[in-house]
C-alpha cells in the first residue's frame, strides 16, 4: 500500500489494474473483443466549464463546493503528447481535445501545437480537431490554427437567448458562440460542425431555427439525441426526440437525402439538403446504438483511459507515464492490452440495463 495522499476528486473514482503489456503486437495494430480497432482519442484537458448546461453539469451538483481535479493531478502537455503518440502507433488517426471546456486549460495552443507534430506511422498527418462550447473561441481561435489544429466542432443548443441561457444555466448569450464561430471561420479553421443536444420540451422547438440558420454557410449542423449520461442529469427517455423524427421535422420542411458515412465509426449519420443548402447530421445513440464500430478511447484529464463514455472504472495511465524507466514501446505494449480485452458497448444494452451503478460524468471525461 501507498501512503500517498490522494486528492479527494481522484479517490472519487478508483482505477482498474493494469495488465501486462502485450508485447509488439501493437505493430499489428490491435483490436478489441468485438474486433474493432481504434481509431479516435478524445482527450479531456480539464474537469472543469464555465457552462452548466443541465444535462450535462447541473447546478445542484456542479455547485461551488464541488471537488474538482487539482492542478497537480492534471497530465502535463508533454504526457498528453507522449500517451497520444502511444495511442498513434496503435492506430489512432484522430485526436479530439474536450474538457469540460479545453479553452479553461491555460496555453492549449501549445498542447495543439505539440500534438500537431504527431504524424502517422506512414508519416502522414493526424485529424487534429477540438470540442468547444464557443464563449471563448472569439479569443483563441487564431491562436489555435496557427498552432496546427485542423478544424473544430462548436456546441450550441439554441438560436434563442432565452431557451439558451435556460439551458447553459450560465447566463452566456447565443452571440458569444455566434461570434466565436466566425471567429473560427475567419481563422481559416475548416471543417466547422455545430452539435446540438435536442431535448424534447426543451428547446426541440429549436430545431427548424437552427437549420435554417447554419444552411448554406458551410457549417455542418449536427442533432444530439439526449442520453443518459453521468447519474447527475435526472434523463427521462420521453424528453429524447428520436432522430426519426427530426428528420421527419426537417423533410417536412426541405427535402433531404442520406449521404454515406464518412469512416468506419463515425458517430454521425449523414444527411444533405437537395437544394445544395449543405449537410446535416443526427447522432441517435439513444434509439440507433453504434457500439458495433465504436472506436473511441478517452483520456481523462488526470490521464486515466476509459474504453467508453458510459464506463464506471478506467485505467491509470499516469503513473505509467511519469515512470522514467517505462519506455514508449512499453506504454504502447500496456495500452494495446487494455484495448485487446475491451467489451463495452453500453448504449446497445441500455434498454436492458436498468442504469444501476455510478456512471462517469460526462464533464469528466468529455463529450
Ligand atoms: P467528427 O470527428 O466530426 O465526426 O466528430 P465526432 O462524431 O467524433 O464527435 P463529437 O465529439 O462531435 O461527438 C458528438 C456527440 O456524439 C458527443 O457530444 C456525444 O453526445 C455523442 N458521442 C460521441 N461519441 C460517442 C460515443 O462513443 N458514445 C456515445 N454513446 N455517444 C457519443
Ligand atoms: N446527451 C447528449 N450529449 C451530451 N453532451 C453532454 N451531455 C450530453 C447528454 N446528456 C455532449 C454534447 C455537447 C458536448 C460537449 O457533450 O454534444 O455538445
Ligand atoms: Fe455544457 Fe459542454 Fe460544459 Fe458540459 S462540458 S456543461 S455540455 S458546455
Ligand atoms: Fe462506444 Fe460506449 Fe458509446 Fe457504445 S456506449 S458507442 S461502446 S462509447
Amino acid at each position: 500500500m501507498s501512503d500517498r495522499v490522494i486528492p479527494i476528486a481522484e479517490a472519487r473514482y478508483q482505477p482498474l489494474p493494469l495488465p501486462e503489456p502485450r508485447a509488439l503486437e501493437y505493430r499489428a495494430q490491435p483490436v478489441d473483443l468485438r474486433a474493432r480497432p481504434m481509431h479516435d482519442l478524445r482527450i479531456s484537458v480539464t474537469d472543469r466549464c464555465n457552462f452548466r448546461c443541465t444535462y450535462c453539469m447541473p447546478k445542484e451538483v456542479f455547485g461551488r463546493d464541488y471537488p474538482f481535479l487539482p492542478q497537480s493531478s492534471l497530465l502535463s502537455f508533454e504526457e498528453i503528447t507522449r500517451l497520444a503518440q502511444a495511442f498513434v502507433r496503435l492506430g489512432v488517426r484522430k485526436l479530439r481535445l474536450t474538457g469540460g471546456e479545453p479553452l479553461l486549460r491555460k496555453q492549449l495552443d501549445r498542447l495543439v501545437s505539440q500534438l500537431a507534430q504527431i504524424s502517422t506511422p506512414e508519416g502522414g498527418a493526424l485529424d487534429l480537431t477540438l470540442t468547444t462550447n464557443g464563449s471563448l473561441l472569439e479569443r483563441h481561435a487564431r491562436a489555435l490554427r496557427d498552432a496546427g489544429l485542423g478544424r473544430v466542432t462548436v456546441s450550441l443548443d439554441a438560436l434563442d437567448d432565452a431557451i439558451f441561457k435556460r439551458m447553459n444555466d450560465a447566463d452566456y448569450p447565443v452571440a458569444d458562440v455566434l461570434r466565436g464561430i466566425d471567429a473560427a471561420l475567419a481563422a481559416g479553421l475548416t471543417g466547422l460542425k455545430v452539435n446540438m443536444v435536442v431535448q424534447r420540451g426543451v428547446n426541440d422547438a429549436q430545431v427548424i431555427p437552427m437549420a435554417q440558420h447554419f444552411r448554406g454557410t458551410g457549417v455542418t449542423l449536427r442533432f444530439i439525441e439526449y442520453m443518459d449520461v453521468g447519474s447527475t442529469n435526472g434523463w427521462r427517455m420521453n424528453e429524447v426526440l428520436p432522430s426519426r423524427e427530426l428528420i421527419e421535422r426537417l423533410s417536412s420542411v426541405w427535402p433531404i437525402e442520406p449521404l454515406n458515412r464518412d469512416y468506419r465509426g463515425e458517430v454521425a449519420e449523414r444527411w444533405r439538403y437537395v437544394d445544395g443548402a449543405g449537410e446535416i447530421g443526427v447522432i441517435s445513440s439513444v434509439t440507433q446504438a453504434f457500439c458495433g464500430d465504436c472506436t473511441r478511447a478517452r483520456l481523462s484529464t488526470e490521464g486515466r483511459l476509459y474504453l467508453c463514455l458510459f464506463a464506471q472504472q478506467g485505467y491509470d495511465l499516469r503513473e505509467l507515464v511519469r515512470d522514467a524507466r517505462v519506455t514508449p514501446e512499453q506504454l504502447s505494449d500496456t495500452v494495446a492490452a487494455i484495448w485487446a480485452a475491451r467489451r463495452d458497448n453500453y448504449s446497445e444494452l441500455r434498454s436492458a440495463n436498468s442504469a444501476s451503478g455510478q456512471k462517469i460524468e460526462m464533464s469528466y471525461i468529455g463529450g
